[in-house]
């Protein structure tokens, strides 16, 4: 037996949870139209709806935030935060911003313009939602191993670099970046080999293309170089983050994930050109260009989070705890996306409830019962194409960092297997209101009734 994987940290605050009753939360599911984001939080009992924002302060952050300037233009803490920024990540431009999606906007405001083409391994929501209202055609070119969902390969976030190389030599023009999202969100939180990160570079240097990084997990990522790629056990995290972003022009990052922040975000670039038209953008939307929407605590916290979060010990933890409760999943025979990623485990809704179509919505109707069965919140992830041809349909379970541990984690487990063991029972849901963009975060749902089942029964 291999040791417990043990937390590096030991608990210094607690926040009581609040236990519901089944007939408790069937009311609550009523009330919430079955979407797992408008569900009140206090009758959640775990919550693995997102890792974004949810993560805990160390007693260095708490403290950073009492020393924070809150000086509008020029504070103090922007200094600190522009230091420590340019070398961890090793580029010369920092804009702070409100979070990710703030990133996202300003950077593509000044990149992009309707009619463009913008690759990526795979757009996370936010990402694909603004490449489009800027009328940018978003195409996800993820190798084929992360289409595969039982496949276990190493970095299953890779891109397909001859689909990069194929589309630069036929719409280069049309092309203003490409984006590589380290580690993967979309397709299972899977990370990107040094080796890929490399070779994407080589070819957008080839075409004269900027690369910039949709960075949110950056530090995940490289402890998946670390423990994955050859030539990379000697180095140290930080070494492996410089030499990663040393083959790109910049990055977008939500320091809600892998900075230990509760809000906040960034965008780097070398490229000089670009700063005075950012600033302008910046000033318009997020704020002046030293706070960027964020409060000078704010920009403490993540300044000491982005050091935190590439520590060895806390990372080998963290991703210790998703392989566990991947593992816990899989000895109950329940179908996960291979392998566990970094932040989350996916379960396999089409695997879980065969008897469901895909009009019968399989994830979120999975995602209604977990959180029926024991107060687990999950969340469900929109549909994409698998290698098979198939269309898969994903239940994301997402840790937040330094939360909860190996206890609520194996409650989770047993909580799903309960679930699994009656899994023919369970119906599928049906839409009653389906909002155009981002439907997820508030679609309503139905229980489909009894004469729709039949139909779609009979439909085949
Ligand atoms: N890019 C990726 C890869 C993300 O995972 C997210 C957020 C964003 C951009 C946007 O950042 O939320 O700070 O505006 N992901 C969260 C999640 C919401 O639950 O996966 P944001």
């Amino acid at each position: 037996m291999s040791r417990a994987v043990l937390e590096p940290y030991r608990i210094k605050m607690v926040e009581p949870i609040r236990l519901t009753s089944r007939s408790e939360r069937e009311d609550l599911l009523q009330r919430a139209h079955y979407n797992m984001f408008l569900l009140p939080a206090e009758a959640v009992t775990v919550d693995l709806l997102t890792d974004s924002g949810t993560n805990s302060l160390s007693a260095e952050q708490w403290a950073a935030l009492m020393i924070a300037d809150e000086s509008y233009a020029g504070s103090k803490s922007f200094a600190r935060f522009e230091e420590t920024v340019r070398d961890v990540f090793g580029y010369t431009y920092v804009f702070p911003v409100h979070q990710g999606r703030g990133a996202e906007r300003l950077l593509f405001s000044v990149m992009c313009k309707a009619g463009d083409v913008a690759p990526n391994n795979t757009h996370f929501d936010t990402t694909r939602a603004n490449l489009t209202d800027f009328g940018v055609t978003c195409a996800d070119l993820l190798c084929a191993e992360g289409m595969d969902l039982q496949l276990h390969h190493p970095f299953k976030g890779n891109m397909d670099v001859e689909a990069l190389r194929t589309l630069l030599r036929e719409k280069r023009e049309r092309v203003p970046m490409v984006l590589l999202t380290i580690t993967n969100n979309s397709g299972g939180s899977q990370p990107v080999a040094m080796a890929n990160i490399r070779a994407v570079s080589a070819a957008c240097r080839e075409f004269g293309v900027p690369l910039y990084f949709d960075a949110c997990r950056f530090a995940e990522n490289a402890y998946y170089i670390q423990q994955r790629e050859n030539g990379y056990s000697n180095k140290s995290i930080e070494e492996i983050v410089r030499e990663m972003f040393s083959y790109g022009d910049g990055l977008i990052l939500s320091g809600k994930k892998d900075a230990l922040s509760n809000i906040g975000g960034l965008l780097c670039t070398n490229n000089g050109a670009l700063v005075m038209r950012l600033r302008e953008r910046l000033v318009l939307t997020e704020g002046f260009p030293t706070y960027g929407g964020m409060a000078g605590r704010d920009l403490e916290v993540m300044r000491v989070g982005l050091r935190e979060g590439m520590d060895a010990n806390y990372l080998a933890h963290r991703l210790g705890m998703t392989e566990y409760l991947g593992a816990r999943l899989r000895e109950q025979g329940i179908p996960i996306a291979e392998p566990a990623g970094g932040s989350s485990v996916f379960l396999d809704a089409r695997g879980f409830l065969p008897h469901l179509k895909l009009e019968q919505l399989p994830a979120a109707a999975l995602a209604a019962e977990i959180y029926l069965e024991g107060g687990v919140r999950t969340v469900e992830i929109g549909s994409a194409k698998l290698s098979s041809g198939e269309t898969m349909s994903l239940v994301r379970l997402c840790l937040p960092r330094r939360v909860y541990s190996q206890t609520q984690l194996d409650y989770v487990a047993d909580v799903i297997g309960d679930v699994w063991k009656r899994r023919s029972e369970i119906g599928g849901l049906e839409y009653e209101f389906k909002p155009e963009i981002l439907p997820a975060f508030s679609a309503y749902y139905r229980p489909l009734s009894a004469v729709a089942e039949q139909e779609l029964a009979t439909a085949d």
